[in-house]
């Protein structure tokens, strides 16, 4: 597609600020370089090294992980691929969850675990200091739900004095939930699943923005099944870009606090997606765009 293949730059859309970590708003989610299911190692080590080392050759600067992709698995492949890390790349990890020997998601959200999944993703990832730790709230599905996270903040709080954690975040989460974040750790950014199909966090976003906190969406493309549109299909080819493209664009042009983290083990996608971070969508096409959420 046209839009593919001349300089692609993850700072086309500009940058935005997390604490006082920098990032161009196009990064990269490593979630599906972990085997089938997010379980076990990759099919292909070398191919899962190679798309690292192609982010970053790219001008990636942001790299949203977690231990228990794999487990360790995601972790391990940044470190060996990428350590020592260049001082403007920022990691982006999450606590909150851990996997059983059959890959079920199961939580971790006792004081105890959160400590330990710190410390365990210190060592995958090679690093003294997390930069950016999302909380991942397991009050709903891939669904933010309400429920208490105070302890679980205060846990993090604790680490983030020690020095540990520089900055908190928080994941799956509603309003409610956010404030009374805010009210144990400064929060730095929110990561949900939002898409053009699935707008639930519209108001949020706006109320985010607001206050200068980056909104972080996962599922950026469906998660594990693509968006798929007739309509998005149809300006895609309007503007001679892929459909998934136009659903990057879009989300860029949605809010300047959106940060893209779309998740590849594909060399052609991940320089497909940040392709996207140059495409300009008409104020006609985003109206269209917008009316898939119907
Ligand atoms: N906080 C949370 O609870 C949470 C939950 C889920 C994910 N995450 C984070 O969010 C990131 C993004 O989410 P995600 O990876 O689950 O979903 P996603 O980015 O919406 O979609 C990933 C899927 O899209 C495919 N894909 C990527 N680029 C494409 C392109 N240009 N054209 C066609 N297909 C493309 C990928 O397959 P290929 O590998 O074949 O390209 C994969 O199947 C993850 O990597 C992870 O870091 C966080």
């Amino acid at each position: 597609m046209a839009t593919t293949t001349s300089a692609a730059d993850p700072a086309a859309a500009g940058t935005w600020t997390m604490g006082d970590r920098t990032v161009k708003r196009m990064g990269y989610g490593a979630m599906q370089l972990a085997g089938p299911g997010v379980f076990g190692p990759p099919r292909d080590h070398d191919g899962a090294i190679a798309v690292l080392h192609a982010a970053m050759a790219a001008g990636i600067d942001h790299i949203d992980t977690s231990d228990y992709y794999g487990p360790y698995v995601t972790n391990r492949l940044i470190k060996e691929a990428l350590h020592p890390y260049p001082a403007s790349l920022t990691l982006v990890t999450k606590l909150g969850g851990r996997r059983n020997d059959k890959g079920e998601w199961l939580g971790a959200f006792s004081a105890d675990e959160l400590r330990r999944g710190v410390e365990s993703n210190l060592e995958n990832l090679g690093l003294n200091q997390l930069e950016i730790v999302n909380l991942r709230s397991l009050h709903g599905r891939h669904a933010a739900g309400e429920g208490p996270l105070d302890e679980q903040m205060e846990t993090l709080a604790v680490m983030q004095q020690e020095g540990l954690i520089r900055h908190i975040g928080m994941s799956n989460v509603t309003r409610k939930q956010i404030e009374d974040g805010q009210k144990i750790a400064p929060v730095v950014c929110v990561q949900n699943a939002y898409n053009l199909a699935n707008r639930a966090d519209d108001d949020l976003i706006v109320w985010l923005a607001d206050q200068g906190i980056a909104y972080v969406p996962f599922f950026p493309l469906g998660g594990f099944t693509l968006l798929q549109s007739a309509e998005l299909d149809a300006v895609a080819a309007e503007v001679q870009a892929t459909p998934m493209q136009v659903a990057l664009a879009w989300l860029l042009q949605r809010s300047p606090n959106v940060l893209l983290i779309p998740g590849t083990s594909s060399l052609v996608h991940l320089h497909e997606n940040i392709a996207a971070a140059s495409l300009k969508l008409t104020a006609a096409a985003v109206a269209r765009l917008d009316a898939i959420a119907g």
